[in-house]
């Protein structure tokens, strides 16, 4: 199946039409990016708009849909008021976590459709990820853990967590990174209890942890890992939360299977950490989703209910973080199987002392 296919599918006899906006729906709806457009969907036709700095390559490159330029002379309300006219549409469903309140108050002014929300509905199909997906996704893990084996001997005592920062994104885009999925988050000492803190000035000692969270975009597609690793030695109380995290995370992953729900799949991991007296230092929930973004549903949380569908690609990222002190975590993605997971990443996670 097309993936245009998989947007009309969703159409209905009261949402005719259907309004792209986000580079990820225009992405993956005309199989091919295009950095800005609009896109209209529908049974009767389906036309992409974008300005004449994209225009040759859309044209050239879109798969399923009319492409249309826009410009002073051909504005773009006025050619989506003809799609809607020629397709008979009268009610647009759009992203609602891709428009400004602005930009549909102006799409509500200017097109001659009703708009209804339509987000959820857009991004289930991908849930469940394309064996092209996660070929993607598994290069892109590939990179990352190549990256990850190349760094860890460049970390020097001295150096600064912004300093290991820049080794990483050069280790990343050396090995392959078209770009980054998230800013890399590199904590180190005290700072490491901050599960989503900024790489600083402190420059690194020690008996550190240094916690070091990064991914890739590769054809579009994200990755997303994390290790902890001391310098030069750990304490005792060092290894009990490393390994504490460690046996949740494979916990979390032993309970991942088709079926099973996203609660269900935290709560795996959670018990262990709470059993070890550690359940008030895991403030986040154990997983998310990602592909075109870095978080997607499904979520594997103590509020998704749901099972998890085959295909799926999730993190496993327990931590635990103690204020003052230091923090761990260890994070994989993993594909959701019928009977378990494939984990895509590859790196070692017995604790690593450099
Ligand atoms: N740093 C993004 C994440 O791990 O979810
Ligand atoms: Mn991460
Ligand atoms: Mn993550």
């Amino acid at each position: 199946m097309r993936n245009i296919e998989k947007y009309c599918s969703i159409l209905t006899d009261e949402v005719q039409g259907l309004l792209l906006t986000s580079r990820y729906s225009r992405m993956y709806a005309a199989e091919f990016d295009i950095a800005e457009g609009y896109a209209i969907v529908s049974a009767k036709g389906c036309r992409y708009y974008t300005d004449s700095r994209y225009i040759e390559s859309a044209q050239r490159d879109l798969h399923g849909f009319e492409v249309l330029e826009f410009n002073a002379s051909k504005p773009l309300f006025q050619q989506m008021n003809e799609a809607i006219k020629d397709f008979g549409i009268e009610t647009l469903g759009f992203e609602e976590d891709y428009l400004t309140v602005t930009e549909l108050r102006n799409f509500e002014t200017r097109l001659e459709a009703k708009f209804v929300p339509m987000q959820k509905a857009m991004n289930l199909f991908r849930h469940t990820k394309e064996q092209w997906e996660l070929e993607r996704m598994t290069k892109a893990q590939e990179i990352t853990d190549a990256a990850f084996a190349e760094v860890c001997p460049r970390i020097k005592e001295g150096m600064t967590e912004k300093e290991l920062a820049a080794e990483l994104i050069y280790c990343l885009y050396k090995n392959g990174a078209e770009g980054l999925s998230f800013d890399p988050i590199v904590v180190a000492g005290p700072n490491s209890s901050m599960p989503h803190g900024v790489p600083g000035d402190r420059r690194i000692q020690a008996g550190d942890f240094i916690t070091m969270d990064f991914g890739v975009i590769y054809q579009g597609y994200c990755s997303d890992m994390t290790r902890t690793v001391a310098l030069g030695f750990a304490t005792e109380e060092m290894k009990e939360v490393y390994n504490t995290v460690l046996r949740a995370q494979l916990a979390g992953i032993a309970a991942t299977k088709a079926g099973v729900s996203g609660k269900d799949v935290d709560l795996a991991a959670r018990k262990v950490i709470e059993e070890a007296g550690y359940g008030a230092y895991f403030g986040h929930g154990y997983g998310h989703s990602l592909g075109l973004e870095i978080h997607e549903a499904p979520n594997c949380n103590a509020r998704n209910e749901e099972g998890l569908p085959v295909h799926a690609v999730c993190s496993a990222e327990p931590g635990i973080y103690l204020p003052g002190k230091f923090g761990v975590r260890i994070e994989d993605c993993v594909v959701v199987e019928e009977n378990g997971c494939t984990i895509l990443t590859k790196s070692p996670k017995d604790l690593l002392i450099l």
